[in-house]
């Protein structure tokens, strides 16, 4: 596992499955259906499909282009194929590695759930207080944590095809399954089908400019774009592989859950009298524990949907820890082993004093000063960690991703490696348009939104 010879996927369903695990995230299961319920139903779904198509799938074959050509973490890649652009994969490596700080912490807090619905324990009655107390608790959340984390190390230790791509081919699979369970039972309950109206008829009264703000900047979050993940575990791939098939393959798979997901929550969600709420996590942790307490058997279904969810989030932190390690791994030389621990210790480290900022009796955490929009507001380290790199650094990657490709490297020599050993490049006159011109602009509308320079 240490010496020099790169890891490869054993076969193109394990590069798809894995690929699609990090799509598949916390994402996917409640901020989408939340979006979707805010923004129209129906008309979200539209508007979401045709960026996913539009500007998700040019982004994505420009990212898995990138890594398949040089075979090199995200740094490296940059690095071979033009020097001054090796900051991109730097800030592409970094935005991955801060963000899997707070997502293992929010993992952990899954583990917790799944072991409270399944020994039985209850909320108390009031989800919100339950949570709430869990999350500011101290101790226990960094627990909880650390068993994220070691999860997420060991899986990635074992490396691509003997740790990522085995846990993708069981866990995948598994979650479209416990999915389509508890859509079903969603859909089935008394009142549902309001939910479903509300979820599929659209209103397109309610589309704005910032549906089409937050649609694009879901589809970059759940397609994990713009932090050189897709770069990765391009680069892991066979050259006979069709670059451009997997570009739609992986968005459709992370768009087809995302829509069952809506149908999984938003029809209990109306059975029962909630709404969605805006946080992920507050619609996570606090409404649909909720919903399950109000339904029969909240065990059953409360255990099977944080199984479901601890599997969505498991392959998204193996994929963030794996953008870091294999850096440091090739680029340092340290190997996987050597790898794994480091980057796993600091990110654990970094990963408890964000749990910890949450509350307990550290909450001289909550220093942190940051410019927004209106002034400078103070956050704790949690929100640090969580607001700024998917907001800022994200859409500067993928933006600097399609200018790279479209006015330095240059669409031919892409096209050249995506249509290597006779592979056909599907919509190839489009992309070339999208990553020259559409993307990158769409992109830089989301940045100058996320950072409150536009207003919609
Ligand atoms: N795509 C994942 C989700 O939807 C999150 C993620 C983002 C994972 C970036 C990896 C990289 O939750």
């Amino acid at each position: 596992m240490d010496n020099q010879k790169r890891g490869q996927w054993a076969g193109n369903i394990g590069f798809i499955l894995a690929a699609a695990g990090s799509a598949v995230g916390l994402g996917n299961l409640v901020k989408f259906p939340y979006l979707a319920a805010k923004h129209g139903g129906g008309a979200f779904l539209l508007i979401y499909l045709l960026i996913v198509v539009l500007i998700g799938f040019p982004v994505m074959l420009a990212e898995l282009t990138i890594g398949r050509k040089t075979n090199k973490n995200e740094i490296g890649a940059f690095r071979q194929l033009n020097k001054k652009f090796t900051w991109v994969g730097a800030l592409g490596i970094l935005t991955g590695f801060l963000i899997n700080c707070y997502y293992c912490v929010i993992g952990g807090w899954t583990i917790k759930y799944l072991i409270t619905y399944v020994t039985g324990a209850n909320f108390g009655g009031d989800t919100d207080a339950f949570f709430g107390n869990f999350i500011s608790s101290g101790l226990q959340p960094v627990l909880f944590a650390l068993v994220f984390f070691v999860a997420t190390g060991f899986i990635v230790w074992k490396g691509v095809a003997g740790g990522i791509e085995k846990a993708s081919k069981f866990m995948m699979p598994a979650l479209a399954i416990l999915l389509v369970i508890i859509a079903i039972r969603s859909c089935t309950l008394p009142g549902a089908i309001e939910g479903i109206k509300y979820y599929l008829i659209p209103d397109f009264s309610k589309i704005t400019g910032g549906t089409f703000i937050a649609a694009l900047a879901q589809a970059f979050f759940s397609l994990s774009l713009g932090m050189g993940i897709m770069v990765t575990y391009g680069s892991y791939l066979s050259n006979k592989e069709n670059l451009a098939k997997n570009a739609l393959i992986v968005p459709a798979f992370d768009t087809i859950i995302a829509m069952t997901a809506g149908f999984a929550v938003l029809p209990a969600m109306f059975a029962t009298g909630y709404e969605p709420a805006a946080s992920t996590v507050g619609s996570l942790f606090v409404i649909m524990p909720g919903v399950f307490d109000k339904l029969p058997l909240p065990f059953v279904f409360g255990s099977l949907f944080f199984i479901l969810v601890i599997f969505a989030a498991l392959t998204s932190s193996i994929s963030l820890m794996e953008g870091t390690v294999a850096y440091v791994s090739e680029e340092w030389k340290l190997g996987r082993t050597k790898a794994v621990l480091l980057v796993g210790a600091v990110e654990t480290v970094l990963g408890i004093l964000a749990s910890l900022s949450l509350g307990g009796n550290i909450n001289w955490m909550n220093w942190l000063p940051t410019v927004q929009a209106g002034g400078i507001k103070m956050m704790s380290f949690f929100d640090f960690l969580s607001e700024n790199p998917d907001k800022l650094f994200m859409p500067i990657g993928a933006m600097m991703v399609c200018i790279f490709v479209g006015w330095f490297w240059g669409l031919d020599k892409a096209e050249e490696h995506i249509e290597s050993e006779g592979n056909k490049f599907i919509l190839k006159g489009y992309w070339r348009f999208a990553v020259k011109w559409i993307a990158p602009i769409a992109i830089f509308i989301i940045f100058l939104s996320g950072i409150g320079v536009i207003n919609f």
